[in-house]
């Protein structure tokens, strides 16, 4: 990754420049040539991605190892795979053993219905959250196996085609998971996923939950990710969560504990930002 991130930063000699052109041949290169996992999405540059997740993610990893927390990990909202790469290096870095749970529609967002998303900031002012926004091209799902299989084993990969509202009725992680990375944007897609996990028993004390869109909907509680947590974790006799960090302007990393704690626990912030 990292070296693939230089030469892709510098540009290709000869051949692009920091023009509009320029990159877009080095994404088509490093995408469809290379693997789609190594870029981060167009938001970030390479150098300020791996700022902000680099630290922050093996934050998690380093704790679930020295708590001895075993379980899968799980991501909702994979897009190229740039955040996958970086779960499945440090699974492997630091000996895990966890399977790698990766699922999207790969088709962008799902049609938006519901009244939190609809009236939210980024659907309704700014227009960057709309169906079939991030869909990529055919193929991509496989090209994200076979650039992780040189990480983890193949058996150890699930990429899981599909609007999470079908796929997770049947492709739900067998075991209690470790880590949740929750990246999918929307207040819906958000809340499908908490509910579904916590239906189904998926979480442990100390899975590490990471909401990679907190702070969108410019960090209002009544919309968005933000929303989905509180509504879904609202008097629930079993689990419970906590903050732990931020990262970048938009993530947020929580415990969950599998008891109620007090309400004075949950509150922000807990031991401020990381990497950003
Ligand atoms: C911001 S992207 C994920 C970026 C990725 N984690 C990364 O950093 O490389 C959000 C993804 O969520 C997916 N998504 C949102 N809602 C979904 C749903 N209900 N079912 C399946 N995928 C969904 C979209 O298809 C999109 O690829």
């Amino acid at each position: 990754m990292r070296d693939w991130g230089r030469f892709f930063e510098r540009g290709i000699p000869g051949l692009a420049s920091d023009s509009d052109l320029g990159r877009r041949l080095r994404y088509l290169l490093l995408r469809h040539v290379i693997g789609p996992t190594f870029l981060p999405p167009p938001s970030y540059t390479i150098r300020r991605a791996r700022h902000v997740y680099g630290e922050s993610f093996r934050r998690c990893v380093e704790f679930l190892k020295y708590s001895s927390i075993e379980g899968d990990f799980a991501e909702f909202g994979t897009l190229y795979g740039y955040t996958a790469r970086r779960f499945a290096k440090l699974i492997r870095q630091f000996k895990m053993g966890a399977h790698l749970w990766l699922f999207d529609s790969f088709q962008g967002l799902p049609e938006i219905t519901e009244e939190a998303d609809l009236s939210s900031y980024e659907v309704s002012l700014n227009k960057v959250w709309f169906r079939g926004q991030m869909r990529v091209v055919p193929g991509i799902p496989e090209l994200i196996r076979r650039d992780l299989c040189c990480l983890l084993p193949r058996d150890c990969i699930h990429v899981v085609e599909g609007y999470f509202e079908d796929t997770l009725r049947t492709h739900m992680p067998p075991g209690k998971l470790a880590l949740v990375h929750i990246d999918c944007d929307l207040y819906s897609s958000a809340r499908y996923v908490l509910d579904a996990l916590i239906q189904h028993e998926k979480f442990q004390d100390g899975t590490v939950l990471l909401m990679d869109d907190f702070n969108c909907n410019r960090a209002n509680p009544a919309m968005g990710e933000r929303l989905a947590l509180a509504e879904a974790f609202e008097g629930h006799g079993r689990y419970s969560y906590s903050h732990w960090f931020s990262y970048g302007w938009h993530g947020q990393c929580f415990f969950v504990h599998e008891q109620d704690i007090p309400s004075v626990e949950k509150h922000l912030p807990t031991d401020g930002a990381c990497s950003s």
